[in-house]
């Protein structure tokens, strides 16, 4: 297996700068490999000016609040001159913006005006697990409730929210359901000439009628790309800036399975924050691999010259995709142009010294193993790989792994968590039109069920993790109500490489075959979700339950 930069973050080397001009991206009405009953919905044109993320307003007057309500519903978008897309979306818009600073407290009311249960997580806020939007706790159709928290300290960063119902997600995720959440740092470090922008980076698939394509089972085995790449709801935006501005993009990959392989033409891009928050040191890279649930803080210094067009565009990637290879992975998809004016060139910024603080968590209390692997019928393929206690890491591992019942976390109180559907339930829950196929998504050989807890842990120990990715396709990571440090790597076939830096987590790709070290503390009671955050991998099975205490 070819040698890996550490988490995908491919380090500015002797490599020479792509400056290609014209790439190969055709405005296309490709269809996928499998396709739509009623063919696919043209693109429209793109080039017009980035849009910011549409706000919502905080109703509340007192200084520390925000409160407001989020009513997810079906809205029919214009899409160019004739195309209505018909989606379901957060207060009507795509990608809307909730901003709040470190110490606020937030108030939502989740009025539910689809047909089917929702729920609202908070994806890489640290709540309590009450407020999670956990599937468990779904809100009914015509029903609503309160989502009511407070941002702890430490945690600004760029989140984002999104539905997380039981079997329901990956077609809402489809129907164009997410939202950023800006927490801002009480003071923010980084020079006020920076030009911050935000990007959510999406993808829709819909048919000629506008409608959302019904998931292929394509769909459910790879992660859903949509044809139709949008950033900020815009298909392609421009972005004009003076010649020499130094820009903060910080951009969040909402797509469900779409992996982001990011470039600027004839730029480096410097990453200066991921998941959690920022990093100590700016590190300058090639290229960046954001994968779906992943946000990255990035600075770009735009280069001097007068009249320059600069894509910033998604490479292709190879993650192991299952069946025939749709064109558009061989293609470079744009996402947004920058270009420069004819003005004065505005001077390079001085950074701080030291971003953000990640101190290393040490040494941990607890370890466990998770193992992800896919199953198709009638092969049993995901025994392979176990049990290889390697030197320095062999201690204590072993919570949960090999019997698919250790650990059950029998009756014990947390109400709602239990028996509103069964386990196993629904492969077929879908919509009209759904093709799932019979294969399984497993963590430690189980699919997820509602009733079930894989682990139980401890509030405020340090837990290390090795996760296993013993399959041929990448897997985006996540856990649910804390961030965690990658600590070390492991190739397939290689040796394990300690982190040369870190940085705070929530998700995190992991490339066949790799295992990372991960540690984090859990500092809230609760029922806590991990899975992969290729939404139909998740709703196929991969995810599972710690219970801390
Ligand atoms: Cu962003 Cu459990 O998900
Ligand atoms: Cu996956």
């Amino acid at each position: 297996m070819k040698h890996r930069e550490f988490l995908g973050y491919s380090a500015l080397g002797a490599l020479v700068l792509s400056t290609a001009g014209t790439m190969g991206y055709a405005l296309s009405r490709q269809l996928p490999h499998s396709t739509p009953p009623v063919g696919l919905a043209p693109t429209p044109l793109g080039g017009e000016p980035l849009q910011p993320l549409p706000r919502i307003a905080n109703l509340s007057e007192t200084a520390g609040r925000f409160r407001s309500a989020l009513t997810p519903a079906p809205h029919a978008v214009p899409l160019g001159d004739e195309l209505e897309a018909r989606l379901w979306l957060y207060n009507g818009k795509v990608a809307p913006l909730i901003e709040v600073r470190e110490g606020d407290e937030l108030n939502i009311t989740l009025i539910n005006e689809l047909e089917q249960e929702t729920t609202l997580h908070w994806h890489g806020v640290p709540v309590p697990q009450a407020q999670d939007g956990a599937p468990w706790d779904a809100v009914a159709p015509g029903e609503s409730r309160q989502y009511r928290y407070t941002f702890p300290a430490g945690s600004a960063g760029l989140h984002w929210f999104h539905p997380h119902p039981h079997e329901g997600t990956a077609r809402q995720v489809a129907h164009g359901l997410a939202g950023a959440l800006l927490v801002r740092p009480p003071q923010d470090l980084l020079p006020l000439e920076v030009e911050e922008h935000l990007l959510v980076v999406s993808d829709l698939r819909l048919m000629a009628n506008g409608e959302v394509a019904p998931h292929t089972a394509e769909d459910w085995m790879n992660g859903r790309e949509g044809e139709l790449l949008l950033v900020n709801g815009q298909r392609e935006p421009r972005l004009d800036v003076a010649p020499g501005t130094t820009l903060r993009l910080r951009l969040i990959n909402a797509c469900a399975g779409r992996y982001l392989r990011l470039r600027l033409d004839q730029h480096e891009l410097t990453l200066i924050g991921t998941d959690g928050g920022l990093i100590e040191r700016p590190q300058p890279l090639e290229e960046l691999l954001l994968t779906p649930g992943e946000r990255a803080d990035l600075l770009v210094r735009v280069s001097e010259q007068a009249e320059g067009r600069f894509q910033l565009a998604s490479h292709p990637y190879e993650r192991g995709w299952m069946g025939e290879r749709p064109p558009h992975l061989e293609q470079v998809a744009p996402l947004l142009a920058i270009h420069t004016l004819n003005s004065g060139v505005h001077p390079a910024v001085a950074l701080p010294e030291r971003l953000g603080r990640v101190e290393p968590l040490g040494e941990p209390a607890v370890q466990r193993r998770v193992e992800l692997t896919e199953v198709m019928p009638g092969h049993d393929d995901h025994g392979a790989g176990h049990g290889d206690p390697h030197a320095g890491h062999g201690a204590g591992h072993g919570a949960g792994h090999g019997d698919p019942h250790a650990a059950h976390g029998g009756g014990s109180g947390s109400g709602s968590h239990h028996g509103t559907h069964g386990p196993g339930a629904g492969h077929g829950a879908g919509q009209a039109g759904d093709a799932r196929p019979e294969v399984d998504f497993l963590i430690n050989g189980r699919a997820f069920a509602m009733d079930e807890i894989l682990f139980e842990g401890r509030a405020g120990e340090v837990e290390e993790w090795e996760v296993f990715n013993n399959s041929h396709m990448d897997h985006p990571f996540h856990v649910h109500g804390t961030h965690f440090q990658v600590v070390a790597s492991r190739d397939g076939d290689g040796e394990w490489r300690e982190a040369p830096w870190l940085a705070w987590k929530d998700t995190v790709n992991l490339a066949p075959y790799q295992r990372l070290t991960l540690r984090m503390v859990f500092r809230e009671p609760g029922d806590w979700l991990f899975h992969c955050h290729i939404i139909e991998h998740e709703e196929l099975g991969m995810m599972a339950t710690i219970r801390v205490s």
